[in-house]
């Protein structure tokens, strides 16, 4: 039983996953990349299913960068109609496990149907309070910092924030959704290390979790290893291991 390596009171708040890998795996089996991403759905599923079960209260999956709109047309088009069939099929359990759906990025800039659908399951599950799960679509790190300070500008501009009042909390109150704590875990599948402009700001002190696992073949076995590797590292936010202990 996988999950008895973990420690119960250490399940980390909010776990981020950048999911990496469909086009590989598809790929090394002669399949198109697309069907990558339909098989990287199953994994979508499993993981929320099994972050409910270990009691994350926070899930953010990266679904869809900024730079992804260079993708071929083709691509771009099947990702936004997965994300419309797995709200469609999956709104149901993930209303009845109390899940809260929201989603982060440049919504504008999604197709109106995908648009459309983001927005039902957040309304439709505003006021769950299980777990909340966080759509990344349409997402850069830098595009949120910039909108951020945008935003920031235009109620300086109006006399609303004084700029020598200005810290890293009153700065962060512009972000896409600042109520968000900071994850505490970031998981990168397929492999690669780097953060490809994730949560830029959030992951200043985030531990972060490189799986080999292409995402379609991930589950929560590998989420189990995820936590259990993070369960053994000290946090020490710049201070010494001594005063972390004391
Ligand atoms: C992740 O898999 C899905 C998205 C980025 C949308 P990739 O499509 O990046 O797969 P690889 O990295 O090419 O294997
Ligand atoms: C990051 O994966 C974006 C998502 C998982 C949605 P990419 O495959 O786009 O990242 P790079 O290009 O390898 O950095
Ligand atoms: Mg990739």
């Amino acid at each position: 039983m996988p999950a008895s390596r973990l420690d119960p009171k250490a399940i980390p708040r909010h776990v981020a996953i950048i999911m990496d890998g469909n086009g590989r795996w598809a790929e090394e089996r002669g399949m198109s990349r697309i069907e990558g991403h339909r098989q990287g759905l199953e994994s979508v599923r499993a993981v929320v299913r099994a972050a409910h079960e270990l009691g994350v209260q926070t899930l953010t999956l990266y679904a869809f960068s900024l730079e992804n709109w260079n993708r071929p047309k083709r691509e771009v088009d099947e990702l936004m109609s997965l994300l419309e069939f797995y709200i469609d099929a999956e709104l149901p359990e993930v209303q009845r496990n109390g899940i809260r759906v929201t989603s982060i990025g440049r919504l504008e800039r999604l197709p109106i149907s995908t648009r459309a659908k983001l927005e039902e399951a957040e309304a439709a599950t505003r006021d769950n309070r299980e777990m909340q799960l966080v759509f990344a679509v349409s997402y850069g790190g830098r595009a949120e910092i910039v909108d951020a300070a945008r935003k920031l500008l235009r109620d300086a501009e109006v006399g609303k924030v004084d700029p020598e009042q200005l810290d890293e909390k009153s700065f962060a109150a512009y972000l896409y959704q600042p109520e968000l704590s900071d994850p505490d875990l970031l998981i990168r599948t397929s492999g690669e290390r780097r953060v490809s402009n994730f949560l830029l700001w959030q992951i200043a002190y985030t531990e972060i979790f490189v799986s080999d696992v292409r995402w379609p073949d991930f589950r929560k076995t590998h989420l189990v290893d995820a936590i259990v590797d993070y369960q053994a590292r000290e946090r020490r936010f710049g201070l010494t291991s001594e005063q972390v202990r004391s």
